[in-house]
């Protein structure tokens, strides 16, 4: 029996757990109650040989699909191949610095909330400790797929380490609405206590004493920053979509939709004082991420036309100036993320960012880290699409030619060292694509105005940093604008927590402008359906008639 863990196999027998094998293989399993069952941070995702393993636990109960708690999943089967991988962390690719944003050359004043006096710690001017050590904040973009850390010096506004890693909350789904079901029909907090966990291990690998953390500003989707904070996000998933915070906010309750909590409470290893601040959401599921996005690229004092897509799990819409502001929300799902995908893989080493197809029709490929390709991750996608589309191997409805069923990009030694994209595949790139345009389309016609009538487009996130812009374009997957429109911008979400982590000002900024934006439902559009169909085809997004 072979046992491939995080790539590396050993030689595996009966009677040894996972995570046994891993510690011999020397890596580094998330853990807090050595191997007793209880801590659940211990999972991995089998992608390969389910079957050869023990049967569930009581401790794995919780767990869906095919993750296992490594300490309580045994090898069984003399032969065959087990493959699995822990969370993935720490070298995602993550851009340490968002690039082609106005408020980030630090445009404004260094304004933390916590300060000093001698040996006074203050937060908001109340005393919390008395120390002449450093003062720390954390900024934090808690995404649906990934994580992003960043440990900021709140005295200089210096950043000195950032981390990155897999929301480990995917064993309660991979995308929204599937987390809000587990969380309802799971009592006892699971997702937050995983995540914790995680965060907990994060934050003690940084180069500090956790204890000088004073503040830490979280960003992310309503649904994640609600499960953080230990909110019911039952209301998130049932129409009309509402946070609690809003449904508060609407009779009275709370005057804005922020939230706030100590770091003991937090169950994060940061001083106990220290204040844990959600940034306000905007409406539905148009989360605190969206807000710290306008936050960044300084919409409340932009006169140009600005747009901002940070494609993700979910994707944000923001579009306007310091006048007037729309923002939409579209779940488009996993697939541009590389989930949901036969091959798909997140941006990390081995993941296939770059293809194009040469005169003779090989595939020339580039892979992340130089190493063997393991899968294919967002940008890798959208340029394959292109690719095929570009030389006719696949039409604008997303069929391969001549009835092919799979498209093989690169076939290694061992016989199951493939990456390839099936026409199932296609078909979710294609439904995710359908709901980010058909965003676009609401989006753009409830203000009132042409994709051309935009300035600046910025296109956010991880993904939205390295996709090739003309590749998105003529697939369809952002609107046909002038290269020089476009800033491909990195982590712009992570770029406004840190705006709102070191400017207390920024922050009030933050909590005003998210009262002004007008909310666009896309399931309430008359022709969201007919904007959704024609977004799934790949070519390039026209203005549609019915959109004026
Ligand atoms: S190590 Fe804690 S549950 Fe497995």
């Amino acid at each position: 029996m072979t046992l491939t863990i995080n790539g590396q196999s050993i030689e595996a027998a009966g009677g040894t757990s996972l995570f046994d094998y891993a510690e011999q293989l020397g890596i580094d399993v998330p853990t807090s109650c050595r191997k007793q069952g209880k801590c659940k941070e211990c999972m991995v995702e089998v992608v390969e040989g389910m079957s050869a393993l023990s049967a569930i636990a009581e401790p794995e109960r919780h767990l869906k699909g095919n993750f296992r708690l490594s300490c309580q999943a045994y090898v069984t089967a003399d032969s065959g191949h087990v493959r699995c991988h822990t969370m993935r962390r720490g070298h995602m690719r993550i851009e340490r610095q968002a690039l082609g944003l106005p408020g980030t050359d630090h445009a404004f004043q260094l304004d933390p909330a916590v300060t000093r006096d001698g040996d006074r710690i203050l937060i908001d001017g109340v005393e919390v400790e008395r120390s002449s050590g450093p003062i720390h904040g954390i900024a934090m973009d808690l995404g649906t797929t990934t994580v992003v850390l960043r440990l900021i010096d709140l005295e200089t506004g210096e950043l000195i380490a950032d981390t990155s890693f897999e929301n480990p909350q995917r064993f309660g789904g991979s995308e929204i609405m599937s987390r809000i079901a587990y969380d309802t029909e799971h009592p006892g907090r699971l997702l937050m206590r995983t995540l914790a966990g995680y965060l907990s291990h994060a934050i003690e690998k940084f180069p500090v004493d956790p204890k000088t953390i004073y503040e830490m500003v979280v960003v992310g989707n309503s649904t994640m920053r609600d499960l953080f904070f230990r909110q019911n996000v039952y209301s998130i998933g049932q129409t009309p979509y509402r946070s609690i915070t809003e449904i508060e906010m609407a009779e009275g309750k709370r005057t804005s939709t922020s939230l706030s909590e100590s770091g003991q409470r937090s169950l994060l290893p940061i001083h106990p004082k220290a204040r844990v601040y959600g940034a306000p959401i905007i409406s539905g599921h148009v989360g605190a991420d969206a807000a710290a996005c306008m936050l960044a690229v300084d919409l409340a004092h932009e006169e140009r036309m600005i747009a901002v897509m940070d494609i993700g799990t979910n994707t944000e819409l923001i579009l306007g100036n310091r006048h007037r502001i729309l923002a939409a929300s579209c779940p488009a799902g996993p697939a541009f993320e590389g989930g949901a995908i036969a091959c798909g893989m997140p941006a990390l080493d081995g993941a296939i960012e770059e293809v194009e197809i040469g005169d003779d029709g090989a595939f020339h490929l580039r892979v992340i880290g130089d190493a063997s390709p393991e899968g294919i991750c967002g940008s890798g996608l959208v340029d394959l699409l292109s690719e095929l589309l570009r030389t006719d191997r696949m039409n604008e409805m997303g069929r391969f030619e001549d009835d092919i069923r799979r498209v093989t990009l690169y076939r290694g030694k061992a016989h199951d060292e493939e990456v390839y994209l099936l026409e199932s595949d296609v078909n979710e790139l294609a439904q995710a694509k359908g709901a980010n345009v058909a965003g676009l389309h609401v989006v753009f016609s409830s203000y009132g105005i042409e994709f051309d009538d935009i300035d600046v487009f910025y296109l956010a996130g991880g993904f939205g940093r390295h996709v090739n812009v003309e590749a998105s374009k003529r697939i369809g997957l952002v609107p046909s604008l002038a290269s020089a429109k476009i800033v491909q911008a990195g982590n712009v979400a992570i770029e406004g927590a840190t705006i709102a982590l070191l400017s207390k000002s920024k922050r009030k900024e933050l909590e005003g402008l998210v009262k002004k934006v007008e909310h666009c439902r896309l399931e309430t559009h008359p022709n969201f359906f007919e904007f959704f169909v024609e977004g799934c085809q790949f070519k390039p997004v026209e203005p549609m008639p019915c959109a004026k």
